[in-house]
C-alpha cells in the first residue's frame, strides 16, 4: 500500500481523495488551502503508517487534512486533532458535522494532557513549534504516553534536495515573517528521536512535490519487532 516511488498518493482520484474534496468543497479560503495542502503532501501514504486501529492524537492539526485521512482511512481508528490556531479547528470541525471521529479541539499541544494511546502525528508542525526546546519536550512527552510499539509519526522539513529546502524557507519568511523557523535536519531529527529511545527510520517522501519533506517513523522499543 506505501510504496514510497509512487505518486498515486498525491492523484484526487482515490476513493479517499473523492471523500476529502467532499468535506472539503465550497469552504472559500479553506477549500484552497485544502487543496494546496493535498496535492503537495501524500496524506494518504503517510496515514498509511499509522496504526489501523486506537487512539491517535494528530497534534498541530490545522483544518484536519490529515485527521480525517487517517479516520476515513481506517474506521477503528479514534482520532483527535488538536490545534491552536482557532479558525483552522473551525473549518475542521466544520469537516465533521455530527459525526464522532475525528475529534477536534484548540489547546497548545504542549500543555494538553494525553491519554496513553497508540500513536501520535506531527505532520509539518514541529518547526513551528516555539522554541527547540519545547520541540524536545514535546517528544518526551509523547514517548511516555505511548504504547508499547506505539508510534510517533513525524513529517517535516529536511536539507535536502536543496532546491527544495530553499523553497520552503523561502516560503515560510514569507508566510510567516515574525516567527521563528526551528527546522531540524535528518540528522539532527534522528539524533533527538533515538535519545529519547525511539526506534526511527526515515523516508524521503518528496518525489512528485515541490518540498523537502521527509517522513518519520519512530516507534517504542518494546522487544525487536521491525518497522514494516
Ligand atoms: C503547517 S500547519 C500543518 C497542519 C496539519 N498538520 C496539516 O498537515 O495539514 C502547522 C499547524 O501547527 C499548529 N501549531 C503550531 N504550534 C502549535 C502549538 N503549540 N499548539 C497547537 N498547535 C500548534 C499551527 O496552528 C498550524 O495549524
Amino acid at each position: 500500500m506505501n510504496k514510497i516511488q509512487s505518486n498515486k498518493f498525491l492523484r484526487f482520484d482515490s476513493k479517499i481523495s473523492k471523500q476529502m474534496l467532499k468535506l472539503y468543497h465550497g469552504r472559500g479560503v479553506d477549500t484552497l488551502f485544502f487543496h494546496h495542502s493535498w496535492s503537495t503532501v501524500p496524506y494518504e501514504l503517510i496515514a498509511s503508517f499509522v496504526p489501523e486501529e486506537g487512539l491517535i492524537y494528530d497534534l498541530g492539526s490545522g483544518r484536519g487534512i490529515f485527521s480525517n485521512c487517517m479516520a476515513l482511512q481506517s474506521p477503528f481508528r479514534r482520532v483527535v486533532g488538536i490545534d491552536n490556531n482557532l479558525p483552522r479547528i473551525k473549518c475542521a470541525l466544520a469537516t465533521v458535522k455530527d459525526k464522532n471521529n475525528p475529534v477536534f479541539y484548540p489547546g497548545n499541544i504542549g500543555e494538553e494532557e494525553y491519554d496513553e494511546c497508540e500513536a501520535f502525528s506531527l505532520i509539518n508542525v514541529l518547526h513551528h513549534c516555539p522554541s527547540y526546546r519545547f520541540q524536545e519536550k514535546l517528544i518526551e512527552r509523547c514517548y511516555e504516553k505511548l504504547k508499547p510499539s506505539g508510534r510517533l509519526v513525524i513529517v517535516d522539513v529536511n536539507n535536502r534536495p536543496r532546491h527544495k529546502y530553499v523553497l520552503c524557507c523561502f516560503l515560510e519568511h514569507l508566510f510567516h515573517p515574525l516567527s521563528g523557523i526551528y527546522y531540524r535536519n535528518e540528522e539532527k531529527m534522528l539524533r533527538l528521536l533515538e535519545d529519547v529511545g525511539f526506534r526511527v527510520e526515515v523516508k524521503p517522501i518528496d518525489q512528485n512535490i515541490p518540498y523537502a519533506l521527509t517522513l518519520y517513523l519512530a516507534e517504542k522499543i518494546s522487544g525487536s519487532r521491525e518497522l514494516v
